[in-house]
Order: C-alpha cells, then structure tokens, then sequence
C-alpha cells in the first residue's frame, strides 16, 4: 500500500513539472550549426517569447453541407472564447495525454485565422464550388479547416499538425503520426487563402509580400552559392505554382526553411522513439520532452528566422505574435511520445526470417541496430566534412549514405547531415528518403533507380526522369533475397 502512494506521488510529481518551452539554457545547443554558415540559427528570446501575450484557444470542426450536427452554426455563433486546454484539471498523466490529444485536434496555425464574414458565410454552408471540391473525412468534417471563437467572435483557421500528420484509414478511423496520405487538407487551406485573397503564396501567409517575395523568405538560402531560391523571386505565377505543386503530394510537403527544390517527405511521429535528433537533416537535438515543446512551438508562431547575419523575415514580421502556455504544449508533446503504431497485419514466417539472415548478413545493423533499427546518429550527406569540434559535440557516424545532398548542404535545415531513421513501420509509412522520392520498398530497393533513366514514383522536381542516388545497401541481392528482405522490413 505504501509503495503504490509513494508510486502514485512520484507519477504525479514527474508529471506535474512542467518544462519550460522557451528556455535559454535549453535553446543554447539546441539547434545544429548550419553547414557553410558555421553557426546556429538565431532565436527568439526567453524574453521576447514570454512578453507575447497566451494565446489558448478551442477550436471546432467545419462540416460539409449537411453533415453537420442539427443547429450546430448556431450554437457554435452564441459560443464564447474557451481554452484549448484547462491545465488545473489535470491530475494524471493519462489525463495529460487526453488533453494532449485534444490540443493536437484543436492546435491551429495562428497565421491563418480569418474573421472575414464573406468566408464564414461561405464556409457555414460549406456549399460553394471550391469547397465542394474536396472530399470530406468519412465523419464529415472538411480538412484542414477549423472554426474559432476567440474576442473577436467566429471565425475561421487552419489545421495545425492534424493537417499533415494524421492519416484516415479506408474503415473510416485516423491514424496519428504518420504522412496524410491525400492532400484534402493543403487543398482546403489554398482555398482559404484563395477566398481570403491573402497574398504570398508561401508556407504561411505573410503580411507585406507578394507571391514571389513569401517563397523567398520560406525558403532561400543567401550564402549558399548560387542559391537557387533567388529564382523565386522573378518567377511568374504560374511556374512559382508548377514548383510548389512538384514538390507536394501524398506523405510529402515542404516546410518553412526546407526547399520546394529539395523538399521533404512528412515524417511518422511514430517512428521518432530511439532519435536523437529532430527533422531528416538533424536541425535539432531530441533529448526529452521539452524539445518536442520547443519544436512545436518553433513551427506553430516562434521561428525568428534569423542565420547569421542574414533575417529572412521583415522587421514588422519578426516578432512572436503570441505564444501557447507552457502546459499547452507539454500536453502535446506527451501525446506525441505516447503514440503507438497499428497492429502489423504482415505474418512473420519462413520468408521474414531468411530476410532477417539477409539484414544481418548486409550490415544493416550497423546503422539500423536495436529496438527501434536505428542507432539515432547523423550521417553525413555527400560532399560534408563536418569539424573536429562537431565530431565531438555531436552523435555522427562519419560516413554517408550519399543521397541528395540538397536538403543538408543548399537550404535553412541543411545542417551537413542526415539522420539514421527508424525501421519501425516501413509497411504503412509509404514514402522513402528524406525527400520522398520513392514510394515502395521495391522501388528503394531496385538498383536502376541508380540511373539517370529512372522514373521515381515520388518526388522528381520538373523532370520525367531523374536517378534517386546513395543508399546503395541491399541493392546487389538476387530477386529471392530480396523478397526475403522486403518481407522482414514489413514486418517491423
Ligand atoms: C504543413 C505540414 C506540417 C504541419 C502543419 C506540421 N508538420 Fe511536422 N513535419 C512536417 C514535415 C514535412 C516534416 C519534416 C521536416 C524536415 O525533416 O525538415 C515534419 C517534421 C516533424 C517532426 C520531426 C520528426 C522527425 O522524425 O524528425 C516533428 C516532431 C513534428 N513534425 C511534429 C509536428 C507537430 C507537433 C505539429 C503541430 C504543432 C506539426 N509537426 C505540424 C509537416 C508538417
Ligand atoms: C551506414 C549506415 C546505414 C546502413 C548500413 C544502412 N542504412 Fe538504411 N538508411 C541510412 C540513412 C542515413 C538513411 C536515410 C537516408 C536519406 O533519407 O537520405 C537510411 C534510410 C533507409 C530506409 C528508408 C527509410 C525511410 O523512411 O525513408 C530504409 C528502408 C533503409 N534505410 C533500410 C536499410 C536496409 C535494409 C539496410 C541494409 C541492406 C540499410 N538500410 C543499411 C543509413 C544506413
């Protein structure tokens, strides 16, 4: 009996101290040096962070025509502002990890609320052309979208990390993690932006730009030598557009300060247990909870966006516009760690064990090793040569895979490096690479995709064609030990 109180105390205490999101100390190494600049990104400071006023809202879902519950419009306009999260309720850690799955429903981009009564007039009836071209989730709520009630009444913003991260599955349940596997929710929120007339096509929507300039200022790079994102600033609309669109799809988008050159695929959340490092280049360290946090809170409104010398945003866009409590997004960050991958319908038998010889017989321990098939280190891409101080200061196995070099060496996240990911949940991830420019494990692992002929079913920039190079282990096995390969990777 004593033991279960101590016990109890002791969860109750371990959860009960919060992290602070935005701490000096924590932020100091937080981030890696970006390679060619030799410095960590500037931050916002502790200071800076905290004068932002809270902001914690709730936020709702947005129906289709018909689909919504009876009177809910109605309701929803007689609605006062209440919080997203209410930390003073929260005794348990399961009940933590309730509330953070609530805020990872109801997180938004601040970025994107609009008040607009043309919009929310046509969003309540969800009947206008625009918005019946994207199919609604099987419950009927449109991706991508939510309706707010803040101060200033409804209104309405976009989905945050439910917007990539979360897949549905075809017996109408979601799946928490991994890549959205349609692009239902980046189509609603063009269509708001669209409707909204907001300018600057970009990650987020930025007060002052245009178009080309809002690229610019996601994406360039202005010491890499000829940085390829100046381009962005004189392209015409409609091939700004073709690029963007390129390098979007299925499980796949860039982020603010990634490429739409060298873009990324949407990692599984699941799949970060056993890293150590944040972001396919390794742009933060992972060492607890309180960098899921700060990451969270770095995407969401806090990223200065400052490199060295050069400011990426515009003075009047330089600023925390506000911030989520603390509690906020510890709730989150706890119900990110807590997610667990579905039940892996792929049998192990006869086959799964010979390609488990063949993935000990290949070395792919050597890198993917232990309960997660990854060792969590950094590798470094083609072309890097990291310090000696770097060598000590980080966890990097100094070899590379030599895939493309261009997320690591030519944007804001290229650090020099690529982490070793996890195995875990190959079978449903359904994109590889860091950029995504595969889609099945045959294809990763069919050695033409080495020539310059090859047609990747993923990301391909512009071109028909073009060679998915590097990673080359397993790449000589005969079709028997392949199939005995791919059968072991499907069942993790
Ligand atoms: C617009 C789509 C989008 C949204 C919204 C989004 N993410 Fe992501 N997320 C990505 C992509 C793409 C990456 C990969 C970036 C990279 O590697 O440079 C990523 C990376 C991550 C990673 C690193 C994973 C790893 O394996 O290293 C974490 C953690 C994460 N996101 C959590 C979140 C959380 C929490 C939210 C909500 C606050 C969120 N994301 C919102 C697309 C998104
Ligand atoms: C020297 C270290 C190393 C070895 C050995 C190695 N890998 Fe990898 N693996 C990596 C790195 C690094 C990446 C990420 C590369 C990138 O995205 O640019 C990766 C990516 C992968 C991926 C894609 C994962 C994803 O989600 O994109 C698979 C699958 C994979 N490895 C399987 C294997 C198998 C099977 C073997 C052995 C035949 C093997 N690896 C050997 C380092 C290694």
């Amino acid at each position: 009996m004593k033991l279960a109180m101590l016990a109890f105390c002791f969860s109750f205490l371990a959860v009960a101290q919060v992290p602070k999101t935005w701490d000096e100390k924590q932020l100091k190494d937080w981030s890696t040096p970006i390679a060619g600049l030799g410095v960590r990104p500037g931050h916002f400071t502790e200071e800076e962070y905290y004068a932002s006023p809270v902001d914690n809202y709730r936020t709702y879902p947005v129906y289709a025509a018909g689909r919504g519950p009876e009177g809910y419009f109605e309701r929803l306009k007689a609605l006062k502002p209440a919080r997203l999260i209410e930390p003073e309720k929260l005794k348990t850690r399961a009940q933590w990890i309730a509330a953070g799955k609530q805020v990872w429903e109801g997180f938004d981009i601040g970025a994107f609320r609009m008040w607009d009564p043309t919009l929310v007039e046509e969003f309540r009836e969800a009947k206008s052309k625009r918005i019946a071209r994207v199919k609604p989730y099987s419950d009927g709520r449109i991706p991508g979208v939510r309706w707010i009630v803040t101060e200033k009444g409804l209104g309405l913003t976009a989905e945050n990390c439910t917007g990539c991260h979360v897949r549905e599955l075809t017996d109408g349940k979601f799946l928490n993690g991994p890549g959205t596997d349609d692009l239902r929710a980046f189509g609603m929120q063009g269509v708001m932006a669209e409707a909204a007339k907001v300018p600057g096509m970009s990650t987020m929507p930025l007060p002052g730009d245009d178009d080309q300039r809002g690229m610019w200022r996601s994406f360039a790079a202005p010491w890499v030598k000829g940085d390829v994102h100046e381009e962005l600033l004189t392209m015409s609309e409609a091939d700004l557009g073709k690029r963007f669109f390129s390098a979007m799809g299925p499980n796949q988008t860039p982020r603010w300060s990634g490429s739409i050159f060298y873009p990324t695929k949407i990692p599984d959340l699941i799949a970060l247990k056993g890293q150590k490092f944040i972001d396919h280049s390794g742009v933060h360290r992972y060492r607890g909870t309180g960098d899921l946090m700060r990451y969270a809170a770095l995407v969401s409104f806090a990223d200065r966006s400052d490199f060295g010398p050069h400011q990426m945003l515009s003075d009047v866009q330089r600023k925390v516009p506000f911030h989520a409590p603390d509690e906020l997004l510890y709730a989150l960050a706890l119900f990110v760690e807590s997610l667990e991958a579905p039940v892996n319908p792929n049998p192990r038998g006869e086959l799964s064990e010979a390609g488990q010889k063949v993935f000990a017989r290949e070395g792919c321990a050597g890198c993917h090793s232990g309960p997660n098939y990854t060792n969590g280190k950094l590798t470094l891409a083609s072309g890097f040569v990291p310090s000696k101080e770097m060598l000590k200061e980080y966890d990097i196995l100094p070899v590379s895979v030599g895939t493309d070099p261009g997320l690591a060496l030519k944007t804001r996240k290229g650090t020099g490096m690529y982490k070793i990911p996890s195995l875990r949940g190959l079978w449903y991830r359904g994109r590889y690479m860091h950029d995504g420019s595969v889609t099945t494990l045959e294809e990763m692992f069919d050695a033409n995709r080495l020539k310059p002929e090859f047609v990747p079913s993923g990301f391909k920039g512009l071109d028909k064609n073009r060679a998915v190079p590097g990673h080359e282990f397993g790449l000589k096995l005969n079709d028997s030990e392949r199939k005995a390969l791919l059968a072991f990777l499907r069942t993790l």
